[in-house]
């Protein structure tokens, strides 16, 4: 019998009696027992006893029993207001169905520095350092940087500070610049110091954060960190200030399909914080120029590559005070023939299909807004057969702030999956990364309630088309199989986990609810973890129908047996196994016959789990992988095809 979870609340009358329902329609108590999550009273940590209000035994072997939600909920629920609109028709020419765009005007989302005078006052950040095993600090003294401060300045001044890095054992360390600040520079001064230039603007006025890092001279992985802030006050005279030469945001070369449509933002900039105009210097033919219905300074350049061979397209950018004063950015698209993307053999869907597994991936957020698009959208749609939104369904995608909901992107992926008979994993209800700065600012007393409120708002929306929900992601500490102590887990310990089941469950009852969770693919303290996780919400009946296998491993994995072990104790305990983002990062030196051999024996070990259900990859090309860095996927940027899209066909296939 497992110990009573008991957990303190003081409900509002409303959570105590069903007859108040409303609000985000979350559900109101299902059985005699008192019920949870709807209170918004400090409640104690699970576990802990506390004398007053009612405590609520609602561990044991009975399932949580969830509270009404408040009505008017706790945050301004999602209204007409929000509802995407039609895009002009040129966009739908990207994809074979209507695309929807955020209704207009858009409630700037204002970008703040993460820095406030407060933190500028409290004087230089103490440095970052990091010290590698077998090094020890009181004999070999960490490397600093000599007579550093905060600046302040005003728009228009050049910044110029000196970095000279010692090091207590007199050697002279070594030193890098992490992100400059635009327009910045980073200068050696050939005597063992840099100095940092940089010309400010009005664009700049705020409080901008420099890194700049130093090295010990013996060990290059002991390094110190410091961070200098500087303030850039408004401009005590703009006319004194340089007038600067405007530009677009820079825009990648790109990989074409020869008669593929192609949609490209442009986005103007002037470090004076004016808007310039935007002119095509002649483009192609019928190319053109539109601007953005939501942003005076986006403008969206569209059109369709005749021919085969490199097109580059000029773009004159024009001051917005001074039209003499003019930019000139080229765009360069490598236009291929649409052989190049002919791909011979079984589809993936359909060869996994064969095999009984569900094979599909991740989906780009607005995907048809890249120039690439019209391959991205050919090659997914002809290969997967379910798909997971990699971030628009993320809470600070959806509801980045309180009362103001973004569906359009997610509609999209939607009506995409839809068209192609996709089915579709709804990626993640809850999870401690992605969260908007207002939830994480939240009360921890009022925090399940809102973790409540967006599970019911997003499963709402797409009720009945979502097969799959990533209700739980990554609940575990990063490497030990202790709870992480994420914001979620700080207002009710792990109970989270089972009222955010719950939540779910009642309002999906047939959807597969998923415990996902990443590096539970070999055999370690993770898994341990996982696994007592795991007996413990069935132990309590949370309604888990099955455990998600990030799989983000390396080309150097071979732990094949432990995958397949750690798959047959899920299974064991009869819930199912979904390998939810596998993706296979090249380390140094490793090829791609070797990366291929890696997704192969990955699906094979799937194949040989009768409950191995669900294969998916975290996207297809490394042109949009998180990891881009290391090439994880099975195509390169470039849409062409590696060796391990065929290991992955012939697996699948079960050659
Ligand atoms: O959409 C905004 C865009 O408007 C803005 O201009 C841009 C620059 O600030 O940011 C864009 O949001 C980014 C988002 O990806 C969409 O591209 C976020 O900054 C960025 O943090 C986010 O990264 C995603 C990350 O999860 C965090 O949500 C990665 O692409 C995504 O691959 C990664 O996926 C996670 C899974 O959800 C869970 N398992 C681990 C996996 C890898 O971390």
């Amino acid at each position: 019998m497992m110990p009573a979870i008991r957990v303190l609340a003081i409900f509002t009358a409303c959570a105590l009696v069903t007859a108040c329902g409303g609000g985000d329609s979350g559900g109101g108590a299902t059985s005699g027992a008192d019920p949870v999550g709807g209170g918004t009273e400090p409640v104690t940590d699970a576990g802990s006893d506390n004398n007053s209000g009612s405590d609520v035994d609602i561990g044991g072997d009975e399932p949580v029993v969830l509270a009404d939600l408040p009505s008017p909920p706790l945050t301004e629920a999602p209204s007409a207001n929000d509802e995407p609109i039609a895009l002009a028709q040129e966009f739908h020419t990207i994809t074979d169905f209507p695309l929807v765009g955020e209704p207009s005007p858009r409630v700037p989302v204002s970008v703040v520095s993460q820095f406030s005078e407060a933190d500028f006052a409290a004087g230089l950040p103490p440095a970052v350092v990091s010290v590698p095993d077998g090094v020890d600090p009181a004999l070999n003294g960490a490397p600093f940087f000599e007579g550093l401060q905060n600046v302040r300045v005003n728009a228009g001044d050049v910044v110029e500070i000196r970095y000279a890095p010692r090091d207590p054992e007199g050697e002279l360390p070594g030193q890098f610049a992490q992100e400059l600040p635009p327009g910045a520079t980073f200068d050696d001064n050939f005597d063992g110091t840099r100095t940092l230039r940089w010309q400010t603007f009005q664009a700049d006025v705020g409080i901008t954060a420099f890194t700049a890092v130093a090295i010990d001279p013996a060990v290059s992985s002991y390094r110190s960190s410091q961070t200098l802030l500087i303030a850039v006050d408004e401009s005590v005279d703009p006319a004194n200030v340089v007038n600067a030469t405007p530009s677009i945001r820079a825009v990648d070369n790109y990989t074409v399909r020869v008669g593929d449509p192609v949609v490209i933002l442009l986005d103007g900039q002037d470090r004076n914080g004016t808007i310039p105009s935007i002119e095509l210097v002649n483009p192609p033919a019928g190319a053109t120029l539109t601007p953005d219905y939501r942003d005076e300074g986006l403008s969206w350049l569209r059109l369709v590559p005749e021919f085969v061979g490199t097109l580059t397209i000029d773009v004159l950018t024009r001051d917005a005070l001074d039209s003499s004063i003019t930019g000139l950015d080229r765009i360069t698209l490598f236009v291929k023939p649409a052989s190049e993307f002919e791909r011979s053999g079984a589809r993936l869907r359909d060869a996994a299909a064969n095999g009984r597994v569900l094979f599909g991936s991740a989906l780009s957020p607005v995907f048809y807004l890249q120039a690439d698009g019209g391959l991205y959208e050919s090659f997914a749609d002809s290969e997967f057969a379910l798909m997971t939104p990699e971030s628009s369904m993320k809470w600070d995608a959806i509801n980045p702030l309180p009362g103001l909901f973004e569906w359009a992107d997610m509609d999209n992926l939607m009506r995409f999956a839809e068209q192609h008979s996709m089915a579709v994993r709804g990626h993640p209800l809850v999870w401690h990364r992605s969260l908007p700065s207002w939830v994480e600012e939240t009360a921890v007393e009022d925090r399940i309630v809102h973790m409540r409120e967006f599970i019911t708002r997003v499963m709402n929306r797409y009720a009945d088309r979502v097969d799959i929900w990533d209700v739980v992601n990554e609940p575990l500490n990063d490497t030990s199989g202790e709870m992480r102590q994420s914001l979620w887990f700080e207002t009710l310990g792990e109970q989270y986990i089972d009222i955010a089941f719950a939540q779910a469950r009642e309002l999906d009852p047939a959807a597969t609810l998923v415990l996902n969770e990443f590096d539970v693919g070999f055999a370690g303290p993770k898994f341990d973890g996982l696994l007592q996780l795991v007996d413990r919400l069935l132990a309590r009946d949370v309604s888990v129908d099955a455990v998600g296998f990030q799989m983000h491993v390396f080309s150097s994995f071979n732990q094949f047996d432990e995958l397949a072990a750690n798959m047959a104790a899920i299974a064991e305990r009869g819930l199912d196994i979904h390998i939810t983002e596998l993706d296979v990062a090249l380390v140094a030196g490793a090829s791609d016959a070797t990366q291929a051999n890696v997704y192969a024996r990955v699906i094979e070990t799937c194949q040989e789990q009768p409950q191995c259900t669900v294969l998916q990859t975290w996207g297809f090309t490394d042109r949009y992988s998180f990891r881009t860095v290391t090439e994880p996927l099975y195509l390169n940027r470039d849409f062409a095809t590696k060796p391990a899209y065929e290991a992955m066909q012939q697996t699948l296939s079960g050659n």
